[in-house]
Parts: C-alpha cells; structure tokens; sequence
C-alpha cells in the first residue's frame, strides 16, 4: 500500500507596509486549512500600517521595524534582515511591501520570497502600476505572483491572472478589480510553494500538478 507522508507545515514570513488586504488574504487561508503552513510573524517598515491590526487580531507576532528611525537604508536592512532571520521562514511573501529590497537579503532568501505586483509583468513595474496600465491605454490588466530576485519586479513568475481595462477606468476602479484577483492569486501561489510544487527551471516556473 502506498504510504502518504503528511507535508510537514511551512513557516511563513510577511513584509507589508500597509493596509495589508493581501496579507489578510493569505492568512485566511491558512486559518481555512487551504495552506499547509503556518503564519510566523509579520514585519512592517511602518508603525501605522493597517496589516499590524491584522496581524494582531489573527494572534500573529509583529516587528515594527520603522524605516524613519534609521540613519540610513543600509542600517536599516541590517535590522530587517535579523529579524527575517529570526523568524526561521521557509517563505517570505511580501505583501504590499513598499521599498525595494537590498543585494544581501534578495540572495539569502533566493527562491523562497514571493512578491505581488498589480500589473501584468513585465509591463508596468514599479510604483502606480494601475495608473501606468490605464495612461498606457492598455485593454487588459491584471496581477503577477513572482520569486523576488534582485531586480524591480522582474523575478520569475509563478502566477498571472488578468481583467479587462474599461473604457471608463480611472486608476481606482481597475486596482479594485485587480485586488480582487490578487485576493485569490496570491494565496493560490503560496499553496503551491508550501505544498512543493514550485519548481525553477531557468527563470521559468514549472507548477508539478
Ligand atoms: C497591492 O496592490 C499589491 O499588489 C501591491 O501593493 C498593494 C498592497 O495592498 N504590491 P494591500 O496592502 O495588500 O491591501
């Protein structure tokens, strides 16, 4: 008889620096059983962050680690990065994490970090990917789950979901029918990495079934 070896339960780290809805989509999730993993601790840039209530409600450890007290981005990180490290995370997403991360932390966590962007990458990385998206004048937009790599946005890609761009669109009616779908998007891609299988082929993203 074929022995099923239960998934031992992945440790999850968050960076957020804001009202969190992604964040808050993820460790619903996980409450719902839907991911094997457990939430271990939430990290913010921002000590007024929304993700912090959040965070606290679901019983989930948070470190402010606020990025105005810092004399520079180098100490900063130095910081940040020991507070990763003492989380003992299999996975880092970031969740409407607002800064760009440094050489040192993108290569140590290599391969287990995962990024939301709202936009169809490569098109519109950056800052205000909806607005490019509706001045571009594009007719279909969407969301993309990446594996942090040392570029803006420009990781291998896990997953990508798209909507359409209406002719009246202004910048806040598509984000919201963007965060619709990282809602579901992002919680699907952390599934799959806690349930292994996510496998790196070049910089391709092979999902086994
Ligand atoms: C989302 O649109 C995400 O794609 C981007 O920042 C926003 C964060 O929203 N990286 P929230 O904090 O998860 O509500």
């Amino acid at each position: 008889m074929e022995q099923v070896i239960p998934l031992r339960k992945k440790r999850i780290g968050f960076l957020a620096s804001g009202r969190g809805s992604n964040f808050q989509a993820v460790i619903d999730a996980i409450a719902a059983g839907e991911i094997p993993g457990i939430g271990v601790g939430l990290i913010t840039d921002n000590p007024r962050a929304y993700a912090i209530e959040r965070a606290r409600n679901a019983g989930i450890p948070v470190r402010v680690i606020d990025y105005a007290e810092f004399p520079s981005k180098a100490v900063y990180e130095e910081e940040l990065l020991a507070a990763m490290r003492d989380f003992q995370a299999d996975l880092f997403v970031l969740a409407g994490y607002m800064r760009i991360l440094g050489q040192e932390i993108v290569r140590e966590f290599s391969g287990r970090m995962m990024n939301i962007h709202p936009a169809l990458l490569p098109a519109f990385p950056g800052l205000h990917a909806q607005r490019q998206a509706v001045d571009y004048g594009v007719k279909v937009a969407g969301c993309t789950v990446h594996l942090v790599d040392d570029g803006t946005d420009t990781g291998p890609i896990i997953i990508q979901r798209c909507v359409p761009v209406l002719q009246d669109d202004d910048e806040t009616t598509l984000a919201d029918r963007i965060l619709a779908e990282e809602h579901s998007v992002l919680p699907l891609a952390v599934k799959l990495f806690c349930e292994d299988r996510l496998v790196l082929e070049g910089r391709r993203v092979r999902i086994r079934p």
